[in-house]
């Protein structure tokens, strides 16, 4: 048993692959190409859905690299229309609830984000089997997992595509707005296009103070950023999460 503990399927420190993790990747999918986006290019979701696990079955979870997932983002790059991006950090949801109000779109408005939304996912060397019981964690395994890079290569794809005004939605609520190792810090600002427009909105908790502002250090970090790679920066920052949504 102790034995079985340290080096079997249970030794890492994550979430394991989510139950029935191909059923879901094909039925949404269908969903997606079907009814979300019927105008959308036809896309093979078999095809999709084979090319997803090849990127990551029968393979060390802790040696996962940009180019496993080479074939699948082709499949379906995640390129929205010009203007409509949204980026978000610490504000999933409430991201999600102002494109949902507006013609605007998230990474998870992709078809490879909606796959994979809320998903986890990783294999064993030697099995063609998901590992159900464990997969490792970024910070006690190692950050070379398959879900860590898949987030990292698709948000890096999504944000190299991006031209004309874009927006970004940060926590207000935080000290740092801005944290320059999150996924948007590190991969999408970075990887902005030069003369793109990059507007941030800083949203509070309704009922509280804001925590932090356009002038202060957190956001001047982001424009540094920006300001290195002649992307275009507007700050707008005070509104509580009603008067965004409610403006927006
Ligand atoms: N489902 C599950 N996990 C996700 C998802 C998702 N749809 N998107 C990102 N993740 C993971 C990533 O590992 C990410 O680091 O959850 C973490 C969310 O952390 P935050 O600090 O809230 O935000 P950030 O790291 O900035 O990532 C969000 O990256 O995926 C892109 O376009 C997306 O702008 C967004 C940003």
């Amino acid at each position: 048993i102790y034995k079985w503990h340290y080096s079997g399927l249970n030794r890492w420190h994550g979430a394991g692959s989510t139950a029935d993790f191909q059923k879901i990747i094909q039925e949404r999918c269908d969903t997606y190409t079907q009814t979300i986006r019927p105008g959308s290019r036809s896309r093979n979701c078999q095809a999709i859905r084979q090319a997803f696990m090849s990127a990551f079955i029968s393979k060390d979870p802790c040696k996962a690299t940009k180019e496993d997932y080479n074939s699948l983002i082709n499949l379906a790059p995640p390129t929205v229309p010009c203007g409509q991006q949204v980026f978000w950090s610490k504000t999933k949801e409430l991201a999600h609830e102002y494109v949902k109000r507006q013609r605007l779109m998230t990474l998870e408005d992709t078809l490879l984000g909606y796959l994979a939304d809320g998903l986890s996912w990783c294999g064993e060397p030697g099995s063609s089997d998901l590992n159900i019981w464990s997969c490792p964690d970024w910070k006690k395994d190692c950050r070379t997992n398959y879900l860590s890079v898949f987030w990292e290569v698709l948000s890096e794809r999504f944000a190299e595509s991006a031209c004309n005004t874009v927006r970004v939605v940060l926590n207000g609520s935080l000290e740092n707005a801005f944290d320059s190792m999150s996924i948007f810090g590190r991969v999408e600002a970075p990887n902005l296009r030069p003369q793109v427009e990059l507007e941030a909105w800083l949203v509070h908790d309704t009922g509280k103070p804001p925590s932090d502002s356009c002038s202060g250090s957190s956001i001047r970090k982001l424009k540094s950023i920006l300001d290195g790679r002649n992307v275009k920066f507007r700050c707008m920052d005070n509104l509580s999460r009603d008067q965004f949504l409610q403006r927006s």
